[in-house]
């Protein structure tokens, strides 16, 4: 498959690359860029040999948002026809654990697509904020939704109403990364986050990553019901047999996603 604004790499077994590569425009989220996204997702997502994506951009921007440019001449009714929300669904409905690798600018758009990623390795340069409000708009990619839950709703609103960006510490600080690593090495170290969890049973691992994310949106009880039955599918697999054997026999699991 060809791209033009990303690549797609394989660096060791069972991780996929996808970099954002637009550099001239700070990897702003054009509508060709996001699609050519979902279908580097869709062939991860076929791929059973992959187990696991990470996601990142230049060293100088992960992304700077939405491409501002396609925002000319749009009206209300343009916007909601348009390919954005299919592609945000698509990637929200991408099963395999996705590790976001953040340097440079994370705003608007391109904090909302690390938000739909399920860890973060930020850059120490990295900058995380929601500028839209400076444009006479709001985030429309799940902003206004995750943030309050990942950070509360007052943290929320001063990011959402005034623009102001967080520095990779205080993102870290706000719980919306997992760690914060040098400019030089944050991207080896999503790699090496990604080939860790490349190495656990990939079906327990989809299904956990299935199990968390409905935690964030169901009551506790019917979260738990959930949970119950995800588990008790997990017990029907070969991992599982092959995973309490090992353990059992003192020697290290080969998990073969089956
Ligand atoms: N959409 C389209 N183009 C963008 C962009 C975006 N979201 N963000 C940056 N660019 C372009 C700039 O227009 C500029 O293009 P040019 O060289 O043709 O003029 C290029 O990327 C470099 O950006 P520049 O503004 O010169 O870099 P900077 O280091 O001075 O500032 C930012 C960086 C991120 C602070 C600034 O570009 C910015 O505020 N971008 C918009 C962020 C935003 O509002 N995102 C939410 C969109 S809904």
């Amino acid at each position: 498959m060809t791209y033009q604004d990303i690549v797609v790499e394989t660096p060791e077994p069972h991780v996929g690359l996808v970099r954002l590569n637009r550099p001239q425009v700070l990897n702003a989220l054009s509508v060709r860029l996001l699609d050519e996204l979902t279908r580097a997702l869709d062939a991860f997502e076929a791929d059973p040999d992959c187990r696991v994506v990470v996601l990142t951009g230049s060293d100088r921007a992960f992304a700077a948002g939405a491409d501002i440019q396609e925002f000319v001449g749009q009206s209300a009714v343009s916007m909601i026809a348009g390919h954005r929300p299919a592609a945000w669904d698509r990637i929200r409905r991408f099963p395999k654990p996705l590790v976001a690798a953040v340097s440079g600018y994370c705003l608007g758009g391109g904090w909302e697509l690390a938000m739909l990623c399920d860890l973060v390795v930020a850059s120490e340069t990295a900058r995380f904020g929601q500028p839209e409000i400076n444009l006479g708009i709001l985030p429309g990619a799940g902003g206004t939704q995750r943030l309050p839950r990942l950070v509360g709703k007052h943290r929320a609103m001063e990011l959402i109403l005034t623009g102001r960006p967080l520095t990779a510490q205080e993102a870290y600080a706000w719980g919306v990364v997992n760690r914060v690593a040098s400019a030089e090495t944050y991207l080896q170290e999503a790699l090496a986050l990604a080939r860790e969890i490349a190495q656990k049973a990939p079906v327990a691992a989809r299904l956990a990553k299935e199990a968390v994310l409905r935690s964030m949106d169901t009551p506790l009880d019917v979260g738990l019901d959930y949970e119950r039955k995800l588990s008790a599918l997990a017990f029907g697999t070969e991992d599982r047999e092959e995973g309490v054997r090992a353990f059992l026999e003192k020697r290290k699991p080969t998990f073969r996603g089956r």
